[in-house]
């Protein structure tokens, strides 16, 4: 997606050779029109799947994942990051392992909101190792509803998330690839 590759080129920053920091327009301050925008390109890769719900997880990939909940007309529902509990009747939970902040976080959605005749588009603002949206297909599984497809916004191509979600037979659209972030320059697929 052309404006997006133009507005990451722009306005990314590179933190640490590993870390693009895009606070202007996804993260922090948000570009309703180019996620409008976003929104409309991953539903035009998946409006054929009969997508029945948008998942993503708090808090980054909500502007995205509603954005074509939005244009594909069906609910966005996002994981919440909540505190381990024992109390899981409710809801269907799952770990998830941040590489990049070495942190592991529990998320929950409420069993209220999958069925299992859900057909799932997993959103998220960045794919890195996979982990979060790995997460968010487990937790579909455990409804057993249908993971039909990922939409990412950003992903970083130099770490291995795409290859473990593909692994797992799902099919993964990504906006705007990152080949490499070395010599504090974002390089893009194909540049
Ligand atoms: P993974 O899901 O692909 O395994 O990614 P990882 O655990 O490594 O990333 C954890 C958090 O860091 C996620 O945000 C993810 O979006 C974010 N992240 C990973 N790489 C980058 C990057 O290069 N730039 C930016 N800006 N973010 C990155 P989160 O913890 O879910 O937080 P939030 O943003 O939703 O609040
Ligand atoms: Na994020
Ligand atoms: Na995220």
């Amino acid at each position: 997606m052309k404006t997006l590759q133009n507005r990451v080129k722009e306005d990314g920053v590179v933190i640490d050779e590993k870390i693009l920091k895009v606070d202007s327009f996804l993260n922090h301050q948000i570009d309703a029109k180019l996620m409008y925008e976003v929104g409309k390109e991953i539903t035009e890769h998946f409006k054929e799947k009969n997508i029945t719900k948008v998942l993503t997880i708090e808090a980054s990939g909500i502007a995205p994942a509603i954005m074509a909940s939005l244009q594909l007309d069906v609910p966005c529902l996002f994981a919440k990051k909540a505190k381990p509990s024992t109390m899981t009747s409710e809801f269907y939970q799952t770990d998830i392992h941040s590489f990049t902040k070495n942190t592991t976080s529990t998320v929950v959605v409420s069993k209220q909101f999958l069925d299992k005749d859900d057909h799932v588009l997993i959103i998220d603002d960045f794919l890195a190792n996979g982990e979060a949206s790995l997460g968010l297909h487990r937790l579909v599984q455990a409804a057993n509803a249908t993971t039909s497809g990922i939409g990412i916004v950003i992903e970083k191509s130099f770490q291995p998330g795409r290859e473990k979600l593909e692994s797992e037979g799902l099919d993964v659209l990504s906006l705007c690839q990152v080949e490499s972030l070395s010599g504090n320059k974002v390089k893009l697929m194909g540049e």
